[in-house]
């Protein structure tokens, strides 16, 4: 072909993260604790559900209308205020694409999920970034409740051209779990300046030491201009199966079911009935020992502290998360010469993560990845670690940092 063959929307969004550590973490067969997905199965109600699903008749086989549940929001009423979307992926897509604009601005606060980014601008729009900063007193920063943002910088970002803010409470990758006057402080700029709230709630289940996860949506004002997204896969430690949602108000999804209608239309039922089974088993056990969001976020509260310790055995400051399945920890008190020449023009984290997976075969993944490049070189000294792992895949990661501590 003689003339360009590529569109414009995808040039300067052509790298990805997961696509260059997952090859490099398989090519040394690591123990993985890279990228966010449990390697152990989801709960049986479940898997049982999509069995049944399966094997449950024609219809189970063919197109659906999307899954309800008035569970996962008392508010919304099902197909008018619920879009059922290829995982929460493709609810950010339908989300950016319905509503963003050529030249309209979007608020992203870092560090970020990487796919916020090129989703903006693949829809026409430009990232306004804002970071989290650690705030250290009295000592080093030690949880991720201690990432805050500076309310005069937030307030400055907003502009007539902002069309929306992107959030993710609780977060990936630092675990931070916005707290309610957070919260109130971007809704209350969300209002002031008429601009819609994309809130990636994808790990909402999933807190610690009594932090408590709220909607943004929930607060005054809010349902109006909030897109409120979930994941089956992260719900139900299925992330394969890639359903997810977006909830909000009916003159928002109208203009997101569009996009959806016009791209994937709708997605694989028998996942879909397994998720709704999941939530209506959810629904009725809430508060129960045997219910899985209570289960979940217990077990993976002890795999968190275990992390925690084995990273500080070999001098690493773990940043403790509130919420989610990941642990940032600081490399940067660390002897250890990480800086091979083959790759001297990339960051420090970079540097180091590939001196883990090549020396010591353990994989993660560096966090300045997660801000824009005038951003990241302030966070070039953490790495993130994934704690929704089998027991024995962390004590295959402690065996190799045991033997790093002991210098063999
Ligand atoms: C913050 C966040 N949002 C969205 C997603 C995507 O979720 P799904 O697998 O349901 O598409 C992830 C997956 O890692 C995530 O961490």
């Amino acid at each position: 072909m003689s003339r360009r063959l590529n569109a414009n929307r995808t040039v300067g969004v052509e790298k990805n993260l997961w696509v260059e550590f997952t090859q490099l973490a398989a090519a040394y067969n690591t123990v993985n604790l890279g990228q966010g997905f449990p390697d152990f199965s989801p709960p049986k109600f479940v898997t049982e559900a999509f069995c049944n699903a399966v094997s449950g008749g024609a219809l189970m086989h063919q197109y659906t209308r999307g899954f309800v549940s008035g569970f996962i929001c008392q508010r919304a009423v099902p197909i008018s205020n619920i879009l059922v979307t290829v995982g929460a992926y493709q609810a950010l897509f339908s989300a950016f694409q319905a509503l963003i604009d050529e030249g309209d601005e979007v608020i992203i606060i870092e560090p970020f999920f990487d796919c916020y980014q090129p989703m903006v601008m693949m829809a026409g729009g430009k990232p306004v970034y804002i970071p989290l900063r650690p705030v250290i007193e009295g000592g080093a920063v030690r949880s991720s409740g201690d990432w805050v943002l500076c309310p005069d910088e937030l307030a400055s970002k907003f502009t007539p051209r902002t069309k929306a803010i992107v959030i993710n409470t609780p977060n990936n990758p630092i675990g931070k779990v916005y707290k309610t006057e957070e919260l109130q402080m971007i809704a209350d700029l969300c209002v002031k300046h008429d601009v819609l709230c994309i809130s990636d709630e994808v790990y909402e289940w999933l807190t610690y030491d009594g932090a408590k996860h709220v909607k943004i949506a929930s607060l005054p004002g809010m349902w109006e201009r909030t897109i409120t997204i979930g994941s089956g896969g992260k719900t139900f430690s299925a992330t394969g199966w890639k359903v997810g949602w977006a909830i909000s108000s009916g003159h928002i999804i109208k203009h997101m079911k569009t996009i959806h209608q016009n791209t994937v239309y709708h997605c694989a039922t028998p996942a879909q009935e397994a998720v709704a089974q999941g939530f209506e088993r959810e629904h009725e056990l809430f508060g129960t020992p045997e219910s899985y969001f209570q289960q979940l976020p217990a077990m993976l509260h002890r795999k968190r502290d275990k992390l925690a310790s084995l990273l500080e055995s070999v001098g690493l400051t773990p940043i403790m998360p509130e919420g989610g399945y990941f642990m940032t920890a600081d490399f940067s008190s660390l002897k250890v010469d990480y800086k091979d020449q083959s790759s001297s023009d990339e960051p420090n984290d970079f540097r180091f993560v590939k001196w883990l997976i090549k020396t010591k075969g353990l994989a993660t993944i560096p966090v300045s990845a997660f801000y824009s490049p005038e951003h990241s070189k302030d966070f070039e000294k953490y790495i993130r670690f994934c704690f929704v792992k089998e027991d024995s895949t962390l004590d295959a990661a402690a065996d190799i940092l045991r033997k790093w501590s002991e210098g063999q």
